[in-house]
């Protein structure tokens, strides 16, 4: 039988915390899994012993759903908790919610947080395998994992090309993991913004900053386009959702006018008509529900591979 290999971690943390390997292995997995689920029979008997537990404290549409799928296609059991309908509303701390959860036998927890760091704390108190669904404006590993699968779908190994994250990168999760991800890959990475939404420190990571969209676009091979976090904005950082529109919104005359081909990319949800508008995000540049599609299979690579290293 073949051995399986194996991440050099228990948990999936944040991408800070893969090495290169883990990547390469996370995808030459997800590939088989892809090709599974697009099967009649989608489902493998792998996780068939293991319970998983989602809990999440903050709203989720594709994470959600992509991480139930992905458990499911695998065999595994799964309970969903949502913190807006649980004991959390009554006092509860995370750490007492997380052990209850467990004390019923559970194997692997899927944690969305608002609170940058949760999973790490938790990693530290329970024994069950952690994987990060998005914690607070810091890491959000599955997400950059599918986003880094999907363009090496379309552009083959991302050595030496040229990714542009646009848009809110200072209250973006996706973003630093993106970042993370794509140099650890050999891409180069570029941000583009307002310079109010851009983090200082940012150029220290090895990152080009740039606020001109045009040419942000004209050096890219891929832009991944990132929405506006108003939920996690107290100041004002531009005059107006119109106002950013014009001057960082990309539109169909913008990529029509440019001499190249660009891959579109947006990790949603989508503010249709503010970071991209519909003529965009529906054309034929634009691979965002391939990136959900792969979402399922990437997520069946981690939950897998974790699974191995129990
Ligand atoms: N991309 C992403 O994390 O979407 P959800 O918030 O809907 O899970």
């Amino acid at each position: 039988m073949a051995t399986i290999q194996q991440l050099s971690t228990r948990h999936v943390l944040g991408i800070k915390y893969l090495t290169a390997e883990d990547i390469h292995l996370i995808f030459e997995t997800a590939d088989r899994f892809k090709e599974v689920i697009n099967r009649p029979i989608k489902k493998v008997p792998s996780l068939r012993d293991i319970t998983i537990a989602n809990i999440f404290y903050e709203n989720s549409t594709r994470t959600r759903i992509s991480f139930e799928l992905a458990e499911k296609r695998l065999s595994a059991d799964v309970v969903n908790f949502s913190a807006s309908s649980s004991s959390v509303k009554k006092g509860e701390t995370l750490l007492d919610t997380v052990n209850n959860i467990l004390s019923m036998k559970v194997d692997m927890v899927v944690m969305r947080h608002p609170a940058p760091g949760a999973p790490q704390f938790l990693s530290r108190h329970i024994k069950a395998n952690i994987i990060n669904a998005g914690d607070g404006t810091h890491e959000h590993p599955t997400q950059a994992l599918l986003d880094a699968f999907s363009m090496r779908e379309q552009l083959g190994d991302l050595q030496g090309k040229k990714i542009a994250i646009l848009g809110d990168i200072v209250h973006s999760r996706v973003a630093l993991s993106n970042i993370f991800c794509l140099q650890k890959l050999g891409a180069q990475v570029k941000v583009c913004g307002p310079p109010t939404l851009i983090p200082k420190y940012i150029e220290k990571m090895g990152v080009s900053v740039e606020h001109n969209v045009r040419k942000a676009l004209e050096w890219c091979d891929v832009a991944n386009i990132l929405r506006i976090q108003l939920e996690r904005q107290d100041l004002k950082y531009f005059p107006s959702l119109r106002e950013y529109a014009l001057y960082y919104g990309v539109n169909k005359a913008l990529l029509n006018s440019l001499d190249k081909r660009i891959v579109i990319m947006h990790p949603g949800p989508i503010n249709r008509g503010v970071e991209i508008t519909s003529d965009v995000a529906d054309s034929e540049h634009s691979i965002i529900l391939q990136q959900v599609e792969n979402g399922v299979a990437v997520r069946m690579a981690v939950l897998y591979l974790l699974a191995a290293s129990r």
